[in-house]
């Protein structure tokens, strides 16, 4: 019989999207599902139910002393993630944890700190930055074709599911935040968030976020809410010589590239009445893209960079900026809309971890 390959991974979490997970972690065919976390054992035991050889625990610790288990994915509440990841990484595991990271910076950092102390591979699964068609749309945006970037809208709202351990500043916007920095291969300068919290006291269901580049940069807006009777994953970016529009339910067409654009001439002399403008639409075009299981190439990705000692994509360190961009969005949300200026990164904190 052929000696198994396939690099042994715990699951910690086994609520709603650990299964997503295991099974995507299994499909890559690169890792095998050997423990099961969860408080609750029964829902650890449903997801152990759905794979060959796996065990089930309800403390961490039972498979933090198994040493055949090198890698964890971490899929349990936001508000859990600095401990556990903490405690997988000191004992000297690999870790991909889900979005966000933490919910804080300055735990951000520490993890980042330690994954790089301990020689860890930390990744966060801003699954986004794994999907074919968000790479597509970064393409187009990278060759130049949409002109210069005028503005991005992202686009995030469905009913439901409701949280109440994180707002969707949180939950829901960090998805484009990541989808943001990845896109322009930057971060934001300053954000201002106004949301409010019609559900649950102290929990914002809506929040719209704007997050800047500065005066000669693009502007961009996040709207993400759980409270929208429409599910929503659009982003569109308009530029001056084109426009996209990313449609993540779209399956078949999820870029749609537009061939319009408003010239504005503005003659010599400054006098408004000669100041034209002419709507130019050369029509809609649906360039063919490469769709995947972005889950699944998530997955793929974190066992390549276990095996080979690689850097993630989204590492812990993009993960930090993510949260930190989250942050001084928290704090903007709570002085109702104030701008707040992003803290550059560190020089020398790039890379690793
Ligand atoms: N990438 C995505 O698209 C995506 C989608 C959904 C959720 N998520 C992320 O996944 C994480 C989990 O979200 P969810 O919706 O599955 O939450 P959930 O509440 O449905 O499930 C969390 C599970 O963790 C368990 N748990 C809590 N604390 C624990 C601990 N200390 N030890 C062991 N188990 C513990 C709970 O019993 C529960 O079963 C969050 O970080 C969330 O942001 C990501």
């Amino acid at each position: 019989m052929r000696k198994d390959e396939r690099l042994p991974v715990a699951l910690i979490g086994a609520g709603h999207w650990g299964p997503f997970l295991a099974r995507s972690l299994e499909q890559t065919g690169k890792a095998r599902l050997a423990w099961v976390c969860d408080r609750d054992p029964e829902r650890a035991q449903r997801v152990a139910d759905r794979h060959v050889d796996c065990r089930t625990t309800t403390d961490l610790q039972d498979i933090l002393d198994d040493r055949v288990v090198t890698a964890v994915a971490v899929a349990t509440p936001a508000n859990t993630h600095q401990e556990i990841v903490t405690r997988c990484l000191e004992a000297g595991r690999h870790v991909l944890a889900e979005k966000p990271l933490t919910t804080d910076a300055a735990s951000s950092r520490k993890l980042v700190e330690l994954a790089r102390r301990n020689n860890r591979v930390l990744m966060v699964g801003h699954v986004f930055e794994y999907n074919a068609s968000i790479r597509g749309l970064k393409e187009i945006i990278d060759n130049g074709e949409l002109g210069e970037l005028f503005y991005l809208n992202f686009e995030r709202t469905n009913l439901g599911p409701v949280r109440l351990d994180v707002n969707a500043l949180w939950d829901l916007a960090t998805h484009d935040i990541s989808i943001l920095r990845y896109l322009l291969g930057k971060d934001p300068v300053d954000v201002s968030c106004v949301g409010r919290d019609f559900l649950h006291e102290g929990v914002e269901d809506t929040v719209f976020l704007n997050l800047g580049f500065g005066e000669d940069g693009p502007m961009a807006q996040v709207h993400a809410s759980w409270l929208n009777p429409r599910k929503v994953r659009q982003i569109t970016v308009v530029g001056s010589r084109k426009m996209a529009v990313w449609d993540d339910l779209n399956l078949k067409a999820p870029i749609k590239l537009y061939d319009k654009r408003v010239e504005a001439d503005r003659p010599a002399g400054d006098d408004f009445i000669a100041y034209k403008t002419s709507i130019v639409d050369g029509g809609m075009f649906a360039p063919s893209v490469r769709t995947n299981q972005p889950l699944e190439a998530e997955c793929a990705h974190f066992i390549d960079c276990v095996r080979t000692g690689g850097r993630p994509l989204s590492d812990g360190y993009s993960g930090l900026r993510v949260v930190t961009i989250a942050e001084c969005a928290q704090r903007s949300l709570a002085e109702n809309g104030a701008r707040v200026p992003v803290p550059p990164a560190m020089p020398g904190e790039s890379g690793g971890g």
